[in-house]
């Protein structure tokens, strides 16, 4: 099934997510789009915000009705697989070029509703001057012009519609194979030890040396990794 369909572009919005929840609420088809050139409260994981330079990053949202298992990791594997051959996806569902991160998945739903949102960002055009201080560090771009944005969002989509009808084994496969963190040291507040990918529920394998930990994203946060 296509994505993208309807479309909302707003030049400038609060968050994405937030508009194509509304849209959710009020009956959109899946695959309804939200995108837009700025944000003013983008939203990340675990209540970070998501801030980019006006015009400079793809900001979309995209509606779903047929929300299948591994919902974050298939929108993972479809951002690496645009954001080119050498982009890594950092558990959960971080995704690298060149250790540093070019673009970030924030998937919300609300219990007992038949829809889901998936949010994405992507550093399309970020001139690095541009990262806040808290974030030049660790964050990445892709280095393009922003004439890019559209025909990249046009490929997202493709992917995503893809990989959304992916074989959960498959999915967790396509995942592996962009790991990010296989054989790094990780830890969390509650141990540390070797990253081994991740397994069927997208859950991430650690090994400590005595124990096997099976690490679950809605509940671990790493602190730290190398
Ligand atoms: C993260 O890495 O913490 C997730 C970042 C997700 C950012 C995107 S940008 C489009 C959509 N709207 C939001 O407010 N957040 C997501």
């Amino acid at each position: 099934m296509t994505l993208g369909h309807p479309r909302v572009h707003l030049r400038q919005t609060g968050s994405t997510n937030d508009v194509a929840r509304e849209l959710a609420i009020a009956g959109a088809p899946h695959g309804a789009l939200v995108t837009a050139s700025e944000q003013t409260a983008g939203r990340g994981r675990r209540g970070r915000s998501w801030t980019a330079p006006a015009g400079r990053a793809l900001l979309a949202s995209v509606v779903l009705r047929d929300m299948p298992q591994l919902l974050t990791l298939r929108a993972a594997v479809a951002v690496a697989r645009v954001c080119g051959d050498d982009a890594q996806i950092k558990w959960p569902n971080d995704v690298l070029v060149g250790d540093r991160k070019v673009a970030g998945i924030l998937c919300e739903t609300q219990g007992g509703e038949d829809w889901a949102i998936a949010g994405i960002g992507i550093n399309v055009a970020v001139d690095p001057a541009d990262f806040p201080a808290e974030i030049a560090d660790t964050a990445g771009t892709l280095g393009l012009e922003p004439a890019a944005i559209e025909p990249l969002l046009e490929r997202l989509l493709a992917q995503f519609a893809i990989t959304l009808r992916m074989d959960p084994a498959d999915i967790t496969t396509s995942w592996n194979e962009r790991d990010a963190l296989r054989g790094a040291k990780v830890s969390w507040d509650g141990g540390s030890g070797t990253a081994g990918g991740i397994d069927e529920h997208g859950r991430l394998l650690v090994d400590s040396g005595v124990a096997q930990w099976a690490l679950d994203s809605g509940e671990i946060s790493l602190v730290r990794s190398g």
